[in-house]
């Protein structure tokens, strides 16, 4: 007997449903819920439709965490937690039992040229394919929008400032695209990402949990870099990210008051004065020295750059 918990949608709780299977290696979660709908509960609310881990639409919280159901083994799933329990991916954006309304996840890829602005000149001869571009955008194509990265970041919720996880990802395929070399178009782009991207935590949801290794937080980090090295763009971020390195080259340590000082200016700075008096009165503060391991720090600080 298989315990299934289904979140429902209209009445905010969860349904518990039993169902007898016979379980294999390879009988996964979709599967299990099709079983549900048909014997048990034709009402609940969920999406399918290639069952092979290509169309994305299956995505969900399996046990507390974002993966596609038709990927997802019931065995592995009942031997660890001994039932399985289904949500949507993200309760705020929640439209049913066990979908979310994709349209500010689409609307996000409105934000950057979702294209390639081609050069005509660009030859297309034998080695077209060759020095095309598997290697340089990094599994950046395997998405498959299926939505996981982006309900799972913290930051989306702030959209106005921050492009997501996956149009992150989309965006640095483009600036890596030898298809598209002019540079006032990589510049556009890098202009985009760095007006939206440095909101991100760096909590490494939208990696950990990609069921396709696109791996978007490595692809904002990159994106970071090269915002860095290769532009006269100025930001909060630009500027957090040199002066964390410089103070942290010089000292092997970073103050953060100096830090927001330089990155947003001491007048904008002045909002975090309550929170520095609160540490210095409940002896928080502490006099920060150079460490120990000054050098293997330093060490590290060279090699980042390499
Ligand atoms: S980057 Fe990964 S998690 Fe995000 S939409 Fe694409 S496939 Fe899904
Ligand atoms: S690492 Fe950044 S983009 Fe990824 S989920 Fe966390 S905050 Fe969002
Ligand atoms: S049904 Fe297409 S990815 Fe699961």
């Amino acid at each position: 007997m298989i315990k299934v918990k289904i979140f429902r949608f209209k009445e905010n709780s969860f349904s518990l449903f039993e169902i007898e299977k016979d379980i294999k290696d390879n009988t996964k979660v979709l599967e299990i819920l099709n079983d549900i709908k048909r014997e048990k509960d034709d009402s609940i609310k969920f999406m399918q439709n290639c069952s092979h881990g290509i169309c994305g639409s299956c995505a969900m919280k399996i046990n507390g965490k974002p993966a596609l159901a038709c990927k997802s083994s019931v065995k592995e799933l009942i031997e660890k937690d001994g039932e399985i329990i289904l949500e949507p991916l993200n309760k705020n954006y929640a439209n049913g039992d066990l979908t979310v309304d994709f349209s500010p996840f689409i609307e996000s890829f409105k934000q950057i040229p979702d294209y390639i602005i081609p050069d005509k000149n660009i030859k297309k001869d034998k080695s077209f394919n060759e020095k095309n571009n598997e290697k340089s955008i990094e599994n950046s194509d395997n998405c498959i929008r299926c939505g996981i990265c982006f309900y799972s970041c913290p930051v989306i919720k702030n959209k106005q400032s921050f492009l997501g996880p996956s149009t992150a990802s989309k965006n640095f395929r483009f600036l890596k695209d030898f298809r598209e070399p002019q540079k006032q178009d990589k510049n556009r782009r890098l202009k985009i990402s760095n007006e939206l991207s440095w909101s991100c935590l760096k909590c490494y949801k939208c990696t950990e949990f990609c069921p396709r290794e696109v791996d978007p937080f490595s692809k904002i980090e990159k994106t970071h870099s090269m915002i860095i090295n290769q532009t006269d763009y100025k930001s909060v971020g630009v500027s957090h990210a040199k002066d964390m390195a410089k103070q942290i080259g010089k000292k092997g340590i970073f103050d953060e008051l100096k830090l927001a000082m330089v990155s947003i200016g001491p007048f904008k700075s002045m909002k975090f004065a309550p929170y520095g008096i609160k540490q210095v009165l409940t002896l928080n503060y502490r006099i920060l020295k150079k460490p120990k391991n000054y050098k293997e720090i330093k060490k590290l600080l060279e090699s980042s750059d390499e």
